[in-house]
């Protein structure tokens, strides 16, 4: 198969963990007899000093002319990039907003998974932890409060600031489908996360989820509220399968999740519209205090690559070479800094990334 693949490494730790997924595709290719074509684009910061936007409408079709696209992390430092000296709609954040929102991408997948070689990182009591768990976050990712009218004025000499949460109930629906979908898949479970006491795009949430819920007799829906969900994800995750959720809820969910987990190097995404076609990028941010010393976690980054097969062109033997390998990798005791204990080897990016492509 002939794959046309647009890579955005972007920022920080970007390009390093986009190297290390590279070369895991290509293993994978030369190994299953695929020719996979790469275009690199630009994204965030590094379009920021290159175009002075961190996403320009070449860059939208090169995405939009591709068949996936595989990304790296975009933004830096806050306090010290003049990126954030920029208007908000001109800063790295801006970029990605707008590119998921331009290819249609609404559902967001974070799994989150806690390797047995892992279990000693997680953060959790070992009564808790020595469970396990296996959860899928999905994340609605074009509406919401991330996407609604936003603005600051002075009223009455004090400066006052609004966000507006929209949500509609066809936004709704098409999430709710894939999550029931994909809990098929699973153990079909689907937990939708909301704060209907309070909101009513939660309440409009949570009535069109039990709709669409009236054509999955097989899949079990239950509710909670997102500051709940918050408190059981540390109390007790192996009660997940998939968590069905809106877009800010989602972002701060699927970051605890990842911690849990370990680290949040570890945590793999896919971004997908109603079509093959998808996004694929670890869930972390681009780390600039750590860019560059050959240290970042590159896993999160292979494993979205391996979810790229997998997603955009069923490739799934190809995709379960790739997570085999990720296994293997930690079953043998590599690890880098973040995940590193007692007794392991600890590895670099690269050298991770050259222990995963060796096993593939
Ligand atoms: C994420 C990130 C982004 C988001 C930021 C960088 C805009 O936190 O992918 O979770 O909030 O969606
Ligand atoms: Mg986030």
């Amino acid at each position: 198969m002939k794959l046309k693949l647009a890579v955005i490494p972007g920022d920080g730790i970007g390009p390093e963990i986009v190297r290390e997924a590279r070369k895991a595709l290509d293993k994978t290719a030369e190994k299953f007899g695929h020719e996979i074509e790469y275009t690199e684009l630009l994204m965030g910061g590094a379009s920021i000093d290159v175009h002075g936007v961190p996403l320009t409408d070449e860059t939208i079709q090169a995405a939009k002319s591709s068949d996936a696209v595989l990304m790296g992390s975009i933004g830096g430092n806050a306090a010290t990039s003049p990126w954030y000296q920029l208007p908000p709609d001109r800063r790295p954040e801006a970029g990605l907003l707008k590119l998921r929102k331009s290819l249609g991408l609404f559902a967001n997948l974070r799994p989150a998974i806690l390797y047995k070689e892992l279990r000693h990182a997680c953060p959790l009591r070992e009564e808790i932890s020595e469970k396990g768990f296996d959860m899928m976050i999905m994340r609605e990712l074009t509406g919401g409060l991330y996407f609604g009218e936003r603005r600051t004025e002075e009223i009455d000499g004090v400066l006052t600031a609004v966000d507006t949460l929209v949500y509609n109930e066809n936004e709704i629906r098409r999430i709710a489908k894939k999550a029931f979908d994909i809990a098929g898949k699973r153990r079909g479970k689907v937990c939708s996360v909301d704060k209907a006491n309070v909101l009513d795009s939660s309440r409009l949430w949570r009535k069109t989820v039990e709709e669409v819920a009236k054509d999955y007799p097989d899949i079990e829906l239950s509710h909670m509220l997102v500051d709940n969900c918050a408190m059981q994800l540390v109390k007790a995750p192996s009660q997940f399968d998939v968590i069905l959720t809106e877009n800010m809820f989602g972002d701060i969910l699927s970051d605890e999740a990842s911690m849990v987990t370990g680290s949040i190097g570890m945590l793999a995404s896919a971004s997908l519209n109603d079509t093959k076609f998808g996004l694929y990028e670890p869930s972390g941010g681009s780390a600039p205090d750590i860019a560059g010393q050959d240290i970042a976690n590159p896993i999160a980054t292979v494993l979205s690559a391996a979810m790229l097969l997998r997603y955009s062109f069923d490739l799934d033997r190809e995709a379960d070479a790739i997570e085999a390998a990720v296994q293997q990798v930690l079953t043998e005791g590599y690890r880098t800094g973040d995940i590193m204990s007692e007794g392991c080897t600890k590895v670099g990016t690269a050298e991770m990334g050259d222990l995963i492509a060796a096993r593939i």
